[in-house]
């Protein structure tokens, strides 16, 4: 190349960087003002105040904390964060009213399935309208079919059995820490892969690297829940066009979960399908599509996952704190079981007896709900039961974790963990799904529940039947790390005794 030429390169390739990144300067200053725009940073109203400021960090360890104390303070239970256009209530009438009676004026909306639109697709999780009934008719038809609920069964037991047991008796003999949240991450991770896809990823093998596949689909939900955390969606979208930073990565991680789960269904067609219990196999006989068999099924992943992994995880951190909820469920286990051997899993029909661990179970998913609030974007100006004002376009909100904490639903001892509230001489006695939101209400209530009892029954009943497990530090408060599902940060490091019988 001759000099001219190629000096002329050097300054034509500097004028470009420079043109380059004078535009994205002057994109941040103008997605900035929007941000300023959109917040309305100058509302002096004092929740705002404290919000913007983050001055309410000094009282309390999460968000979820001080909108409870905010929601017990509201003589409706209802209040407005103006400078996020958000409502957030606690009021089981305004619920009602959101998830059914005026259930059209209330869809998940568009800030919520752009965000995480690249991964979930046109899965059940994230579309609203037509698409949403068809999809639902169909699953609800899948999962309410008896032979899928053995089938889910013979997963969990087999991988409590073959995979957990194990791994605890391992470590109890050692006096090791183990991070139990992991554990029941990676549990659950085989377990709802297994049932949706088919797919083993044996990632509770603790001795063997994460499986590629639940590293893709881990970074995946992580940095796409991340996106809602960043002040305005132009910051992201921007970020997404040039292919850069967490968006450059968050690319790569749906690639390869793409790839396998294409590789997957394209497997499952050449081998055949009819004869497999999965969900994918049993969505294949009505679907041909390949791109809506990956969406369907990637929804159930996220579903079945990580939720089913906090509810276990805070429930024994509650047991460790009472001893004496730990020891009436022992004593119970060991009255339904008396003639089942020690090595054997509670039956079906036997943790169907279980009235009080069915109560625990109850009761501290009340007390930390694994989703702690659920959005909806109203449609049209609208005024809820308690006279709140909905402007268009506002963020509605229902907060499961502080609706757990209102004394008016569960009375003063609201924030104790007392199993006995959801008995009643014995029984177990269902609470409203109005009251007790957490697995949603209405026309889009969770289509795993019963999936996600039985689970975190079996798993309770195999490990409190054998080990006892002490969360190492004993006064921790939990701190929850932003997401769509409430995780311990830091994780949970725990102690296990095996119980000599
Ligand atoms: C403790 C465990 C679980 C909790 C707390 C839970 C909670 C929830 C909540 C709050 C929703 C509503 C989300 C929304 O619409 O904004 C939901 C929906 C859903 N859940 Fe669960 N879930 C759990 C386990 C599961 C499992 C194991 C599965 C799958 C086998 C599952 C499948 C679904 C599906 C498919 C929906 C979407 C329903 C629809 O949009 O029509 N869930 N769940
Ligand atoms: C975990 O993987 C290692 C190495 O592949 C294998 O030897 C071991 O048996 C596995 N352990 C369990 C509990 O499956
Ligand atoms: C919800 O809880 C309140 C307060 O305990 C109770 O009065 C009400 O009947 C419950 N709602 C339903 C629908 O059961």
């Amino acid at each position: 190349m001759d000099p001219d030429a190629s000096s002329w390169f050097r300054s034509m390739s500097s004028t470009f960087s420079f043109l380059f990144f004078g535009f994205t300067i002057l994109f941040s200053i103008f997605a900035l003002f929007l941000y300023v725009v959109r917040l309305r940073l100058w509302c002096s109203c004092e929740i705002c105040r404290s919000y913007v400021t983050s001055s309410w960090r000094k009282d309390f360890a999460n968000l979820c904390d001080w909108y409870t104390h905010l929601l017990r303070k509201s003589p409706t239970g209802t209040i407005h964060l103006h400078v996020l256009n958000n409502i957030i209530t606690v009021n089981p009438e305004n619920i009602e009213y959101m998830l059914k009676t005026n259930f059209e004026n209330y869809p998940k909306g568009k800030p919520f399935s752009t965000v995480l639109g690249d991964l979930l697709g046109r899965g059940i999780f994230n579309i609203d309208g037509h698409p949403w009934k068809f999809q639902r008719k169909m699953a609800s038809m899948e999962l309410g079919s008896v032979s899928i609920r053995m089938f889910a069964f013979e997963l969990i037991t087999d991988d409590i059995r073959s995979r957990l047991i194990p791994l605890f008796s391992l470590i109890a003999g050692k006096e090791e820490v183990l991070d139990l949240q992991d554990v029941f991450r990676r549990f659950s991770f085989d377990n709802i892969c297994k049932f949706s896809f088919g797919l083993d990823p044996g990632c509770l093998n603790l001795s063997q690297p994460m499986s590629k596949f639940a590293t893709a689909f881990d970074t995946a939900s992580k940095l796409s829940a991340e996106r809602a955390l960043v002040p305005t969606p132009v910051i992201w979208k921007l970020k997404r066009l040039l292919s850069i930073g967490s968006e450059k990565k968050l690319k790569e991680a749906i690639s390869m979960v793409n790839e396998l789960a294409y590789a997957i269904i394209e497997e499952r067609k050449r081998t055949g399908f009819s004869t497999n219990k999965d969900l994918l196999s049993r969505f294949m006989a009505s679907i041909d599509d390949h791109k809506y068999l990956r969406d369907i099924v990637i929804s159930f992943l996220l579903a079945g996952r990580d939720t089913i992994a906090s509810g276990l995880t805070s429930f024994f951190i509650l047991l460790s704190q009472h001893p004496e909820v730990e020891s009436v469920i022992r004593q119970e286990i060991d009255s339904v079981m008396t003639s089942t051997p020690c090595d054997d899993l509670a039956s079906f029909e036997q943790m169907r007896e279980m009235h009080y661990l069915n109560a625990a179970i109850h009761e501290s998913l009340r007390l930390y709900p694994p989703v702690q609030f659920d959005s909806k974007f109203a449609q049209e100006d609208d005024v809820l039961p308690d006279g709140s004002f909905v402007k268009r376009g506002t963020r509605t909100t229902y907060h499961q974790y502080a609706m757990g904490r209102m004394d008016r639903i569960w009375g003063q001892d609201s924030h104790e963990f007392k199993p006995e509230r959801w008995l009643k001489n014995g029984v177990f006695v269902p609470e409203s799904l109005y009251n007790f939101t957490v697995f949603h209400a209405g026309f889009r209530v969770c289509l795993g529940k019963e999936m996600a009892l039985v689970e975190m029954k079996s798993v309770a009943v195999a490990v409190v039947r054998r080990f006892s497990i002490r969360v190492a530090d004993s006064k921790q408060v939990p701190r929850f790390s932003p997401g769509l599902t409430a995780t311990v940060s830091g994780g949970l490091p725990v102690v296990i005794q095996e119980i000599k019988n």
